[in-house]
């Protein structure tokens, strides 16, 4: 299975627990800044771990913006059986 780790991370703390995740689901497993998505960063992604910094009580914008345009509404994520994290 195709598994990719975003995240989005201004002081460090959701990048490394993003990293980690990342390690320990697999040598083939990338962890990704949503600030680096390319348009094509996402093809074959069967399942995608999305990590993001709560800044007054949702999601960071950028994780948010990014979320809308996947069509992966925050909430919904997890009853997609997406695994979103939270630091
Ligand atoms: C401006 C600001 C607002 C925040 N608002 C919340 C919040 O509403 N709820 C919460 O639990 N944490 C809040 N936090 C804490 C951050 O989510 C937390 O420090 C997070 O680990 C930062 O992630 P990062 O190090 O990857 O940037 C806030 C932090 C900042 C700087």
């Amino acid at each position: 299975m195709k598994i990719m780790v975003i995240y989005d991370s201004t002081f460090g703390n959701t990048k490394t627990i993003a990293d980690t995740i990342a390690k320990e689901l697999g040598n083939d497993v990338q962890a990704l800044s949503v600030s680096d998505l390319k348009e094509n960063s996402l093809d074959g992604i069967e399942f995608l771990v999305v990590g993001s910094p709560i800044i007054a009580w949702k999601p960071s914008e950028r994780m948010g913006m990014f979320t809308v345009a996947t069509s992966c509404g925050w909430r919904r994520c997890a009853s997609r059986s997406k695994l979103c994290v939270r630091p």
